[in-house]
C-alpha cells in the first residue's frame, strides 16, 4: 500500500489502484517528493516560499507581454541554465511579483531535472540584502548560510539574486558582489536577477562594473503592474 503523506494532493498517485510511480516501497517513501523538498531547501527557499503561487496579471493587463516572456523563459528553464543566460526582472513599483517569478523559474527548474539529480545543490536563492548583512556579520561569528553559498555558489546551475541594489553598497560589498558575479558569467552559468532599479540606474548602486555585466548579458524584463502585496488577505 502506497504511504505517502502527499498522496491526497499528488496528482501522479493513482487513488484507484493505490500505486505511485516514483514510491520506494523499501523505504517508503515519494522519491520525487523527496528530491524536490530536498533541492528546495538546498536552493535555500523558505517554506513558504516553496508553496507555488498562482501570478495573476493586473486588470489592465500592463504586464502581459512581461508575464508571456517569463512562460516562455520557464517553459524552456533547462536550456535557459544549460545556455547560461540571465535575466534582470525589474519594477521602481513594489509588490508586483518580481521575487515570486524568479521563485516560480527555479521551481519549474526543480521541477523538471529532479529525476536525473544527485542530492546536492542545483538552484540558489540568494537574498541580496540579506546576504550582505550576514557577509559583513559572517567576518566576527561562523555562519551556516554564508557557508553555504560560499559552497555552492559557483556550481549552482541558477543562482536567483534577489533585490539587487536596494541601497548603494560598501566598496567591499561591490568586490564581493562583482567577483561571486563575475565568476558565474566567466563560467557561463545562469543568474536571474530582481531588482527595484531601472537599467540605467543600476550602476550608482552596484557600481559601473557590476551593473554593465547584469544588464548587458540578461533579458531585461520591467514589470508595471501594482503593488499585490497582502491582497490575498483581503
Ligand atoms: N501577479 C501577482 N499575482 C498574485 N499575487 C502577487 C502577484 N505579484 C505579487 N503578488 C503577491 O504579492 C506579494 C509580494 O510579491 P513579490 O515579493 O514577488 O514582489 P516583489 O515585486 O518582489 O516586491 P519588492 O519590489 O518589494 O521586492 C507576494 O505575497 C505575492 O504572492
Ligand atoms: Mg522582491
Amino acid at each position: 500500500m502506497v504511504d505517502c503523506f502527499t498522496k491526497d494532493t499528488c496528482k501522479l498517485y493513482n487513488s484507484e489502484e493505490d500505486t505511485c510511480p516514483y514510491m520506494n516501497s523499501e523505504i517508503k517513501i515519494c522519491m520525487r517528493q523527496y528530491k524536490i523538498n530536498y533541492l528546495l531547501d538546498q536552493a535555500l527557499l523558505s517554506e513558504a516560499q516553496k508553496t507555488r503561487k498562482a501570478l495573476l496579471l493586473d486588470v489592465n493587463k500592463v504586464d502581459l507581454q512581461a508575464f508571456t516572456e517569463l512562460n516562455t523563459i520557464k517553459t524552456n528553464i533547462v536550456s535557459f541554465a544549460k545556455n547560461g543566460n540571465n535575466l534582470y526582472i525589474y519594477s521602481k513599483i513594489p509588490g508586483n511579483g518580481k521575487t515570486s517569478w524568479a521563485i516560480k523559474l527555479i521551481q519549474s527548474y526543480i521541477n523538471k531535472i529532479w529525476a536525473e539529480s544527485q542530492l546536492t545543490c542545483r538552484v540558489l536563492f540568494i537574498n541580496v540584502p540579506k546576504f550582505l548583512l550576514a557577509l559583513k556579520a559572517s567576518i566576527s561569528t561562523h555562519s551556516d548560510y554564508i557557508d553555504h553559498i560560499n559552497t555552492f555558489v559557483n556550481s549552482a546551475d541558477i543562482v536567483v539574486w534577489d533585490d539587487i541594489g536596494t541601497k548603494v553598497a560598501t566598496e567591499f560589498e561591490h568586490e564581493h558582489l562583482l567577483s561571486l558575479i563575475d565568476s558565474r558569467l566567466l563560467d557561463n552559468k545562469s543568474n536571474i536577477f530582481t531588482s527595484n532599479i531601472v537599467p540605467n540606474e543600476l550602476s550608482t548602486f552596484v557600481g559601473d562594473r557590476l551593473a554593465s555585466r547584469i544588464i548587458n548579458t540578461a533579458t531585461n524584463i520591467e514589470f508595471l503592474g501594482m503593488d499585490k502585496r497582502g491582497i490575498r488577505l483581503k
